[in-house]
């Protein structure tokens, strides 16, 4: 692909704010995982709900992590306060703020049903405040913002079935699925008839693979679901027959640093292998997961990773480009936001 600048003409002193300021797309973070301590405890007392922990300062101090799932307690814990419409409007909103100041110009949103239809939310009022959020971020932020609808692995496929039930009426609300949670044991094909069923939905598909799973997890989840994203997929590298079909395909890799480093998928942020992954010519894409307990938002991932790792100009490019084309927006758009892309980083050389 031609290049719309000199990358070498761009002075490294000014790589961070190239990273703050392009114009990018986000495609894989959980809202429930947006919520900081504060908004937890507001929520709290807002709705009567008592925390097993005595103030925000002990609750950040519980955000260390050995693996996925010493995350997950804590993240389904935290999402307990969540109880009324109005909740998950000013958890989306609080996002959508910080995804405008970090140039997000598209956003496509994970949230988790069962985690509040458990707890006896009903689906319509998770729905609705995630809905409203996004409506108002178009009108106020100048934020195209999407949702995706995740069944969580650790439960059964009658449950996620069940859930798409109920999540029905408001087909019109969310625009595909995903599958998140416990990876290792819960393999893709454990869901295999709920995702035939929402392609014939015509839901866009996505699942969380090869985070701490083996490749074969990205494989089933490519062949068995026929997702169109794999979010993760780091593993990936570790098989070449699956990079190159990765490649072949452009599927795209929905890849979350920090998060790979908080949950010790990765023991330092040097070691991470992203620029691997884009030099296998592998539409990989940076995304923020769950900001709230990763230590930052989108821009934050960004600028970290690249100074851990050495990547450039080039690869900012790469990226927010593979952002926009691995969205599941209509192609007109895409290229509108493409053009922005080339237009910054030409702005810059
Ligand atoms: N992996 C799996 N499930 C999740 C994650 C994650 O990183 N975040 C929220 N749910
Ligand atoms: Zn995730």
């Amino acid at each position: 692909m031609n290049l719309p600048f000199d990358p070498a003409a761009i002075p490294a002193d000014r790589l961070p704010e190239l990273l703050r300021t392009m114009p990018k797309a986000e495609l894989h973070m959980h809202i429930e995982g947006s919520l900081e301590p504060e908004l937890i405890f507001a929520l709290a007392q807002r709705n009567g709900v008592a925390l097993p922990y005595a103030s925000v300062e002990e609750l950040r101090k519980a955000y260390a992590f050995t693996n996925l799932q010493s995350f997950l307690d804590i993240y389904y814990a935290g999402a307990s306060v969540l109880l009324k419409a109005q909740d998950f409007y000013d958890m989306a909103w609080a996002y959508l703020e910080r995804a405008a100041a970090d140039h997000v110009l598209r956003t496509e949103m994970f949230f988790d049903p069962q985690t509040h239809t458990e707890r006896g939310v009903a689906m319509e009022t998770v729905i609705d405040g995630l809905h409203r959020a996004c409506v108002d971020a178009k009108a106020t932020l100048g934020v195209d913002a999407q949702l995706i609808l995740c069944f969580l692995r650790h439960l059964s496929e009658e449950s996620a079935f069940a859930t798409l039930e109920q999540a029905l009426p408001f087909r019109d609300k969310f625009i595909g699925v995903g599958l998140d949670s416990s990876e290792v044991g819960h393999p893709p094909e454990k869901f295999a008839r709920v995702f035939a069923r929402c392609r014939e939905l015509g839901l866009h598909l996505v699942a969380h693979a090869g985070e701490e799973g083996p490749p074969a997890y990205v494989w089933s989840a490519l062949d068995v679901l026929k997702v169109e994203r794999i979010d993760h997929g780091v593993q990936s590298a570790k098989d070449p027959a699956l990079m190159k079909r990765l490649a072949a395909d452009r599927i795209p890799l929905t890849v979350c640093p920090l998060s790979n480093l908080k949950l010790c998928v990765f023991p330092e942020l040097s070691a991470h292998n992203l620029g691997a992954l884009l030099d296998a010519g592998l539409v990989a894409t940076v995304n923020s997961d769950d900001p709230a307990y990763f230590g930052g938002y989108l821009n934050t991932n960004f600028t970290e990773t690249f100074g851990a790792t050495g990547l450039g100009a080039r690869q900012a490019w790469q990226l927010a480009r593979n952002s926009f084309e691995g969205s599941f927006a209509d192609a007109q758009a895409k290229r509108g936001w493409l053009d922005k892309v080339d237009a910054h980083f030409a702005s810059f050389a």
